[in-house]
């Protein structure tokens, strides 16, 4: 597909692939794609930060290639691995002479042997592919500065082969959820915005939009139930994924109505700590109903 004309087109897109931008994020994405600077997109948990990578990959028609940080990831299993299983298989294989040979040695450290992790693959892909470097916030500050230089000029150096580049950078896609601080000179790099909760109103469009069948009365329902969770100082608040969930189970529990034994039976889909269940649960009626 070719790229959009303006904000309002790209958030039609977007739509169209299941997704409901806000025109905050749709104008941040349709920057990055136009200047051809990384989005880092910092939020609350379930909020549609990493969705949104995938639905653009979709209608977009490129490739989604996701690097998950976690703490202690490094740069081989981001770039590029040897295969050491193959290498050593191929080296048996080999009589002593041809050991002896320089070709040899070549060969082990050439393409054949070569395991791309997504960073490479992503450089190779270009403007194929979405590359999501989902959750940074997980990975450690030598990881990140790492990251920047790479964001920086697209182009990785494998000593025995050579120096990819790619010829037109990948979009880029990073999220964090804010465990810890990103550092100046990363965010600097990229266009930022920030996640929020969307609006009531906009969060039932985005149930039906994910669950089509869904009752529009029910979900109001649990939509408004939502948002007084979140006003409650909950450990880990609801996010939409959450909202979402709810609204699945209680069709499948049969639940046509949000009253406080509904809220009691199901409340398992959208709280998932103990003390958060307590707080909920000692303010049933109020949830429920905002009575
Ligand atoms: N604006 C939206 N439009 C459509 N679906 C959405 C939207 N926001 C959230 N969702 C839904 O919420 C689900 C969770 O979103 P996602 O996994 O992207 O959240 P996240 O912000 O990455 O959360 P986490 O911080 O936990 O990784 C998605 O599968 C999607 O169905
Ligand atoms: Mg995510």
């Amino acid at each position: 597909m070719e790229r959009p004309e303006s904000v309002g087109d790209l958030t039609e897109i977007l739509r169209q692939g299941g997704y409901l931008a806000d025109r905050g994020l749709a104008t941040a994405l349709f920057v990055s794609l136009n200047l051809q600077r990384p989005v880092l997109l910092e939020g609350e948990v379930g909020v549609g930060k990493t969705e949104v990578a995938k639905v653009l990959a979709s209608v977009f028609g490129r490739k989604l290639i996701r690097l998950q940080c976690y703490e202690g990831i490094d740069t081989n299993q981001a770039l590029y691995e040897w295969d050491y299983a193959r290498q050593m298989l191929h080296i048996r294989a080999l009589s002593e002479r041809q050991l002896d040979s320089d070709d040899a040695v070549d060969k082990l450290f050439g393409p054949k042997f070569l395991l791309e992790r997504p960073l490479l693959e992503a450089v190779r892909a270009g403007d194929q592919a979405v590359l999501l470097i989902d959750e940074i916030d997980r990975a450690d500050d030598e990881f990140e500065a790492f990251l920047l230089e790479l964001l920086a000029d697209f182009q990785i150096t494998i000593p025995e082969i050579g120096t990819v580049k790619a010829a037109t950078p990948p979009l880029v896609v990073l999220t964090s959820n804010r465990t810890r601080e990103l550092h100046d000179a990363l965010k600097r790099r990229c266009i930022y915005h920030w996640v929020g909760y969307p609006s009531a109103e906009r969060e039932v469009e985005i149930v039906l939009v994910r669950e089509p069948g869904a009752s529009e009365a029910l979900t109001r329902k649990v939509v408004a139930a939502v948002h007084r969770m979140r006003s409650l100082e909950l450990a880990k608040p609801p996010g939409v994924a959450e909202t979402i969930d709810w609204v699945r189970t209680l069709d499948v529990v049969g639940a046509t109505d949000l009253d406080a034994q509904s809220v009691d039976d199901t409340l398992g889909a959208v709280v998932k700590e103990r003390d958060d269940l307590e707080l909920v649960r000692a303010n049933l009626d109020g949830i429920a109903s905002g009575g």
